[in-house]
């Protein structure tokens, strides 16, 4: 009988994780099951992902939903428990760092199932981040650790971790961006939304520490407004955020300063309309990446990140709510910088990845 992997997906950040090694392992002898915990559940935060990414319909959808990290990390685990024992699964592969991924880690680690990690060891060394404390958790449980750049590998040898456990494959986002490369021009984001090429700026804001506090998310608000006056800013609004904001009447000041405001866009549009950017700010961890790929400069609003090789080698640069106008204004003064391909951010890590879980089968 061919060996059972599960995927585990969660929410808007695992599934272009996910789809290039489900597509990848798709050619081999083994059969897949692709879990969908229902941590995210909006369509825009969801299904759309699922049809442009090419992503197969999940076979199981937990339907755990929002609610507190305990709570929602335990609803997955009580309904993964149930699933994994139905169907015994040979391995269960994970992805990133959110609470769907810690969730299925301790339950796979438990039964005894292996676990395999994609974007494994990445550390912000900030433990008020719940992502740091899942990515830490995550990587402790896991016995395939597949990591992005030398960083990460360096963090799980200080760690203690076996380096036989760990292999490195590169950035999986770079493969789903290939993958739909092509057809970015086509898509036309920008003129969609009457902005010119490299003529306005994209934001996206969703970590609690940014978001959460009336204060900080007001300073923020101030700096958008007054930048939107040096370039025009698109802002597709996270449903977290977008809740903040209203509650604070902040949108209302960002409409009417000519901020755009967009519902969460989906992937194609959203890389349509980033690759013809002159500048992004933002908490994301994937769009550090993806802009250090396009060579467009990153604000990102945190004091640390888990990914310092975009800054390092990359087009990335730390910012805070009081110093966001002033590194917006540096940025516009320079000139645009180049695509930079760290090693193995080149679209074939899910070959990798099947080719490393071939090595170890021997
Ligand atoms: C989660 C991840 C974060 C990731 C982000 C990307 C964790 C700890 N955090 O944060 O690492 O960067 O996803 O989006 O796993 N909501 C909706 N519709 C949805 C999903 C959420 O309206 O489809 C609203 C709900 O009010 C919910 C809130 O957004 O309470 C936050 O959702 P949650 O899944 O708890 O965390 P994110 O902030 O999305």
């Amino acid at each position: 009988m061919a060996p059972l992997v599960v995927h585990v997906t969660g929410a808007r950040p695992n599934f272009p994780k996910a789809a290039p090694v489900l597509a990848a392992l798709g050619e081999q002898p083994v059969e897949q099951l692709l879990v969908h915990t229902g941590q995210h559940y909006d369509d825009k935060m969801s299904d759309v992902f699922f049809r442009q990414l090419g992503i197969p319909k999940p076979d199981v959808n937990l339907g755990v939903g929002s609610g507190s990290h305990g709570r929602q990390t335990a609803k997955v685990m009580e309904a993964l428990e149930e699933l994994f024992e139905d169907r015994r699964p040979d391995m269960v592969i994970v992805y990133g760092d959110v609470n769907s991924t810690v969730a299925a880690a301790l339950v796979a680690s438990k039964m005894g199932i292996a676990i395999a990690h994609v974007e494994a060891g990445l550390r912000s060394f900030d433990m008020t981040m719940p992502e740091e404390i899942n990515r830490l958790v995550t990587d402790v449980l896991c016995d395939v650790l597949w990591t992005p750049s030398p960083d990460a590998d360096a963090n799980l040898a200080a760690e203690g971790i076996p380096s036989v456990r760990v292999t490195r494959v590169g950035n999986i986002m770079m493969d789903s961006f290939e993958l739909i490369r092509p057809q970015l021009d086509a898509e036309a984001a920008a003129a969609r939304l009457n902005m010119k090429a490299g003529g306005y700026g994209i934001v996206t804001l969703h970590r609690p520490a940014n978001v959460d506090d009336a204060q900080q998310l007001a300073t923020i608000v101030d700096a958008l407004c007054t930048a939107q006056s040096l370039l025009p800013l698109v802002f597709p609004v996270h449903p977290r955020t977008r809740q903040r904001l209203a509650a604070a009447h902040l949108d209302e000041r960002l409409a009417q300063a000519g901020v755009l405001l967009l519902e969460p866009l989906s992937y194609k549009p959203f890389m349509s309309l980033l690759k013809d950017a002159r500048l992004a700010i933002t908490d994301s961890g994937g769009l550090q990446e993806e802009t250090t790929y396009l060579g467009i400069p990153c604000l990102t609003m945190r004091e640390n990140t888990e990914r310092p090789i975009t800054i390092s080698e990359g087009t990335n640069r730390l910012t805070s709510p009081a110093g966001l106008l002033a590194d917006i204004r540096t940025s516009l003064g320079n000139d645009a910088p180049r695509p930079v391909r760290p090693q193995y951010w080149d679209g074939a890590t899910a070959g990798r990845c099947v080719d490393d879980l071939r090595a170890r089968r021997g």
